[in-house]
């Protein structure tokens, strides 16, 4: 059968308004993590709709009781997009700990005077201890990029213990013991009311002061006023983000105004072929939500 598709054709994100009007009476919603769907969406939709596409792996911006609640399928886009986004970990990682961002700085402004023995030093992975929050699809990916650089030990924590953790020699700690034991936090959990503000202050004090913090899961984890305090204080070494709240992140914002804090715009997944892989993922999950056949891949919930 034949159906309209009511297309927002830009790479800017839909206005609110826009998206309330063009859900009307929708069978099928295909959105990006910037779209909140929330229970105002839902209720502009209508009883028509049957599914929900993200072009994304978290599903947090989507209000699943609710959705759950008047029986809307969602689709969304695991594993494609794990290495890239493993990758970008990585690389955030290494920029952080060895000041990559400050070095080219410096290199530009002219403050690269000669070779110094102690100038721009930061903390490498060799010989390490580093700690994974959430060692899920994307968590395992940076585990097993990680471990070739001379890890010599690697934690993990998350509600369950992961079979496929002994591929890393992963070992399963309680939260407090990564925190307090490992030289790099590692975040990459869901989003949920459980990891909402997990990283605080009372998280931060528990860290090395040498350790390096990394986040390439949602802001919300993060409590950003405590890792300012942190990070400004010498608590912690330093921090990267490649996720923050809000989302963009306020030019004027505290933690802007630190070197020992490196911050990217949510670019995890962003490779071209990442990219590409995920729009054809999330349209072929909402043709089979149309259609009410097997999606790709379905958000069991
Ligand atoms: P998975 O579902 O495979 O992994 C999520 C992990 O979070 C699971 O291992 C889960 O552990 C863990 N988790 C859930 N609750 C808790 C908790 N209370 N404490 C600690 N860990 C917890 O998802 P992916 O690896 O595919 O993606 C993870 C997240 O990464 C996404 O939800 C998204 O927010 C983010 N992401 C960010 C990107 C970026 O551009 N920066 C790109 C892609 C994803 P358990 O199984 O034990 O519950
Ligand atoms: C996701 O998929 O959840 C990321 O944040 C963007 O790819």
């Amino acid at each position: 059968a034949k159906g309209k598709v009511s297309l927002w054709d830009s790479d800017e994100p839909v206005p609110r308004a826009e998206l309330l009007k063009g859900v009307a009476g929708a069978h099928g919603l295909l959105c990006l993590l910037s779209d909140k769907i929330d229970t105002e969406v839902l209720d502009a939709a209508g009883p028509n709709l049957k599914v929900i596409s993200t072009l994304s792996v978290g599903f947090d911006h989507m209000a699943m009781d609710e959705i759950k609640k008047r029986g809307v399928r969602v689709g969304y886009t695991p594993d494609v997009l794990t290495d890239a986004t493993a990758e970008l970990t990585v690389a955030l990682l290494l920029a952080t700990a060895r000041r990559l961002p400050e070095g080219v700085v410096e290199v530009i402004n002219g403050g690269w005077s000669t070779w110094k023995p102690l100038w721009l030093c930061g903390y490498g992975l060799s010989g390490s201890t580093v700690g994974v929050i959430g060692l899920g699809r994307i968590g395992m990916a940076i585990a097993r990029r990680l471990k070739p650089f001379g890890v010599k030990k690697l934690l993990y924590s998350g509600r369950t213990a992961k079979s496929n953790a002994a591929e890393v020699e992963g070992e399963y700690v309680p939260l407090d013991t990564l925190v307090s034991e490992s030289d790099f936090v590692v975040v990459s959990c869901a989003l949920t009311p459980d990891t909402q503000g997990l990283c605080n202050k009372d998280f931060f004090c528990k860290m090395k002061n040498t350790a390096v913090f990394i986040n390439t899961s949602r802001g919300a984890v993060v409590n950003q006023e405590d890792l300012y305090q942190a990070l400004s204080s010498g608590q912690i070494a330093c921090a990267g983000l490649d996720v923050t709240t809000p989302e963009p992140l306020p030019t004027d914002h505290p933690l802007l105004t630190l070197k020992n804090c490196v911050v990217l715009p949510h670019i995890g997944s962003a490779t071209y072929s990442t990219r590409g892989i995920m729009a054809e993922l999330s349209a072929n999950n909402l043709l089979a939500g149309l259609q009410g056949t097997d999606m790709p891949s379905e958000l069991k919930f």
